[in-house]
């Protein structure tokens, strides 16, 4: 039996940060962030949306553009590390708002829950119910996964310029126009780290940045090599002489917290892999160095972050090597197209490895490039930490799927913050009903309790 994805719906606040403007009040060169962290536009949210609005808003475009009638849902699964309650999962206050426009109780035969393990759970949940499909339980019925988050990191923090909010909507059945999953290569790992967390009653993370960064590497390389292993037993892909399994990906969508993470993961997934290829000879000829080591090549990821030599070695044989033009090429005809709307908006946590996806869809469509039996691989990363790798193939009929595609039309007109209301929504100094925006067609909170016994009640409504 196969599952894969068959459309995907976007949903993203409508207010945003400036990178330039935000550099400026901060004393930053703007050109860290635009260039260096690959951010321009931050998506920040209005007082009156909650990240189950916002999966909610992806979840009725998904449904309305398919003509979907909750009849047609068998299980509604939601990923997010931006939980609103210790107890009752998202997906109710989800279900409750649809119910408000498919009629009280439409839902009541459909199954899910709330997916929990940072960025990664999206991918965690596309598996588990791509499994559903694949194990005939879902009875010609669709699933329907939604990544949804609010990325925000303390004022003045490191984080702070990686911000961004965001859902996305994900239809899966056992005949998807967009993309067949490759079964039986998908790999995990995982392992107990603190690199970023949120403590229980904390609105921002703990972040350990570059711990993070340096992690996020390893342990994509860690699930890859799982892949590989897989991939190559299985014959999915069969490399000849003098090739590697990742000429066989045709494109890569990496989990993005800021938009240049995906040509940092890209350059340390190939250099491992492409290591004991012929070609690599002449790539190291052209970079004119060796590559450095670590003075303890088995050492802990602080001992390497602390050993100053070779991180300062290392990062000068990375940007030499992103610059040859084995890597260029790589890098622009298989990773470039996905980093796009990642800039545009910014980080939305567990959906961010998707709207990689649909930005890689929605680029290469317009560049004319023909999609179909193209093989995507995906690398998703959980802080705390695990990551997934998985795979999939394009089919014949996505273009009635991609052709629409439009990021910006879909974000509709956005409207720029000034620093100052930007911090007053970030400390939380306006109540829920005190928006910015007059929201039209969303599902908006009209009510949070705050008597003893109904306390943390939340009621919404669909703005007409
Ligand atoms: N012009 C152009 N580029 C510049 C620059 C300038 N003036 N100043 C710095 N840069 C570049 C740096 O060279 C670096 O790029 P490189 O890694 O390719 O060399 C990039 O901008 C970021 O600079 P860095 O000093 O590493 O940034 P930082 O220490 O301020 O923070 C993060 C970066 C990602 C660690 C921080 O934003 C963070 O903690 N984010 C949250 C956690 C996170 O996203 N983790 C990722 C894994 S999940």
């Amino acid at each position: 039996m196969t599952a894969g994805i068959d459309d995907i719906a976007v949903y993203i606040p409508k207010l945003f940060l400036d990178a330039t403007d935000f550099a400026n009040a901060r004393g930053m060169d703007p050109k860290k962030l635009e260039k260096g962290l690959g951010v321009s536009k931050m998506a920040i949210v209005d007082t009156n949306q909650d990240p189950a609005c916002l999966a909610s808003n992806a979840c009725l475009r998904l449904m309305k553009k398919n003509k979907l009638s909750p009849e047609d849902i068998g299980r509604l699964y939601i990923a997010t590390e931006s939980a609103l309650d210790e107890s009752k999962a998202m997906n109710s206050y989800v279900i409750g708002m649809l119910e408000q426009v498919y009629g009280d109780g439409s839902f009541g035969h459909c199954g899910g829950i709330e997916c929990k393990f940072a960025c990664v759970s999206g991918s965690y949940a596309l598996y588990d119910n791509a499994n559903w499909i694949r194990a005939g339980e879902a009875e010609n019925k669709s699933a329907i996964v939604i990544v949804s988050d609010i990325a925000k990191y303390e004022l003045g923090s490191s984080g702070e310029y990686t911000q961004g909010a965001g859902a996305i909507a994900m239809l899966l059945n056992d005949n998807p126009r967009l993309l067949q999953f490759d079964p039986k290569v998908t790999s995990t790992s995982i392992r107990n780290e603190y690199d970023f967390y949120r403590p229980l009653g904390r609105e921002t993370p703990i972040v350990h940045g570059q711990y993070s960064n340096l992690l996020y590497l390893i342990q994509v390389k860690n699930a890859l090599e799982l892949y590989k292993q897989k991939a190559l037993s299985t014959g999915l892909i069969k490399p000849k002489e003098g090739e590697t399994f990742l000429d066989y990906i045709d494109f890569l969508n990496m989990h993005l917290p800021y938009s240049t993470m995906g040509k940092k993961a890209l350059a340390y997934l190939l250099r491992h892999e492409w290591r004991e290829l012929p070609r690599w000879k002449s790539i190291i000829e052209k970079i004119g160095m060796e590559e450095p080591n670590p003075k303890n090549p088995i050492g802990t990821i602080e001992s390497v972050l602390s050993d100053t030599e070779f991180m300062g070695k290392d990062h000068e044989f990375t940007k030499k090597f992103t610059q040859t033009e084995e890597f260029q090429e790589f890098y622009d005809s298989r990773l470039a197209s996905s980093l796009i709307a990642s800039k545009m908006i910014g980080n939305l946590y567990t959906a961010s490895l998707y709207l990689g996806f649909r930005s890689c869809l929605e680029f290469e469509f317009q560049k004319g490039s023909d999609l179909a039996g193209k093989r995507f691989g995906f690398g998703s990363y959980g802080s705390g930490s695990s990551a997934m790798i998985f795979s999939g193939v394009i089919q014949p009929a996505y273009k009635e799927i991609v052709s629409d595609m439009n990021i910006e039309s879909e974000v509709g007109q956005r409207v720029k913050l000034s620093l100052e209301d930007y911090e007053a929504l970030h400390e939380n100094k306006r109540s829920f009903n005190d928006s910015i925006l007059n929201s039209k067609h969303e599902f908006v909170i009209v009510d949070i309790e705050n008597k003893p016994e109904s306390k943390g009640e939340r009621r919404y409504a669909y703005t007409n």
